[in-house]
């Protein structure tokens, strides 16, 4: 083992770059997306890119592990290079990095990993592996309108459904989530049973508009019991068990989907608005791609409106997977001292409830 290069001293003492001057460079790779994007204490975001691996997973009908990996093997570098290229920056004025170092798929998170890890290493700047979720849950900061801490954060994305009481960064209580499908697969997995191909959220929620509201009444799971956890696989096969008895039907696709948004919209926004009341927190922050259901988005509104609360979201792109969260994630633990060994952390599983603010 070498001892590490340090370039600066901890930023913000006498002779490194203050906070507000840092600059992180973050790598997103758990999934199918392969993401960069560099962000600076004092200026924000300085720019970010995502390329999605959809097409090449869609005749497949789900993403394959091995093909996620290989594509970020060839997109990251060139990327980061594309990336530093359009802020106007040299590899001599990245201060860290931050890279995605779990949960996620393990081939795909290694790719980011190393070479987020060997990166720094070469620029003898500090690295840290930052939790995926932690992105999400930070990423409505990104924006202009930065919600304040503490907040109650909804995150539903393709592979996961939680209520977190986020008090600052690194201070996160997770309050429920899904004991089995997440919201985004759950949708996913149905809109399959409906012939609408990969990926499916999008689909149903298109097809839901020209569904009959009422016309299928699907079960609202979890919501007779106390407790913030949810449940969605019982769905897609109460859909399964009615579009058989609807034969040949042709409006029962239409009418499946919408019962089934409803379902699980109706599930969320309960339960949101009930942690909203447990916690007295006046800020939802919905983190995750099926934030983008407008359906969602409106019940969710008039949910916080009743417990004098708003609703807050990152713009579309950071709602889905991306580096900017990652960035600024690794911005704010940086920033604060944190710092990390030399060793490549990648962690398919791993529980946000481990994750400790930088410093304690
Ligand atoms: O956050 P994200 O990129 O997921 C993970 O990487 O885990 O979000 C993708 C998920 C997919 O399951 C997709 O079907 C769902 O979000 N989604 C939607 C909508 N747009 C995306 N679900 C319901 N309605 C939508 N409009
Ligand atoms: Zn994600």
């Amino acid at each position: 083992m070498y001892p590490q290069k340090i370039k600066s001293p901890p930023p913000g003492s006498a002779a490194g770059p203050h906070p507000r001057r840092l600059r992180t460079l973050g790598l997103e790779t758990s999934c199918d997306e392969t993401a960069v994007a560099v962000y600076e204490g004092e200026a924000g975001l300085l720019a970010h890119r995502v390329y999605t691996q959809t097409d090449l997973h869609e005749i497949w009908g789900g993403v394959v592990p091995e093909l996620a990996s290989r594509d970020h093997v060839r997109r990251l570098l060139p990327m980061i290079r594309a990336l530093l290229a359009e802020a106007g920056l040299a590899a001599a004025d990245v201060d860290g990095v931050a890279y995605t170092a779990g949960p996620g798929l393990i081939g795909a998170l290694l790719v980011g990993a190393t070479v987020g890890r060997c990166l720094a290493y070469a620029w003898g700047v500090p690295a840290l592996g930052i939790h995926h979720l932690e992105g999400h849950l930070l990423a409505a900061r990104l924006e202009a309108d930065v919600p304040p801490f503490p907040y109650l954060a909804l995150l539903v994305s393709g592979g996961h459904t939680m209520l977190v009481d986020v008090r600052g960064v690194g201070d996160y209580r997770v309050l429920g989530e899904s004991l089995d499908d997440a919201a985004g697969e759950a949708f996913d997995k149905t809109a399959k049973l409906l012939g609408l191909g990969y990926p499916g959220g999008p689909r149903l929620a298109a097809l839901a508009e020209t569904g009959r509201p009422g016309a299928y009444r699907l079960p609202r799971p979890m919501l007779d019991r106390p407790g913030f956890d949810f449940s969605f696989s019982g769905l897609k096969t109460a859909v399964l068990l009615a579009l058989r008895a609807a034969g040949a039907d042709p409006a029962a696709p239409a009418d499946l989907a919408r019962a089934f948004e409803d379902a699980v919209v109706e599930t969320l926004a309960t339960k949101a608005g009930r942690a909203l009341a447990a916690t007295g927190r006046t800020t939802l922050v919905v983190a995750g791609g099926v934030g983008a259901n407008l359906r969602l988005r409106a019940r969710l509104a008039e949910v916080a409106a009743a417990q004098g609360a708003r609703t807050a979201y990152p713009r579309a792109e950071f709602c889905t997977d991306n580096a900017a969260m990652i960035a600024l994630a690794g911005h704010e633990r940086l920033a604060a001292g944190e710092r990390a060994g030399l060793a490549v952390v990648a962690r398919a599983r791993w529980p946000l409830a481990e994750l400790k603010p930088p410093g304690a």
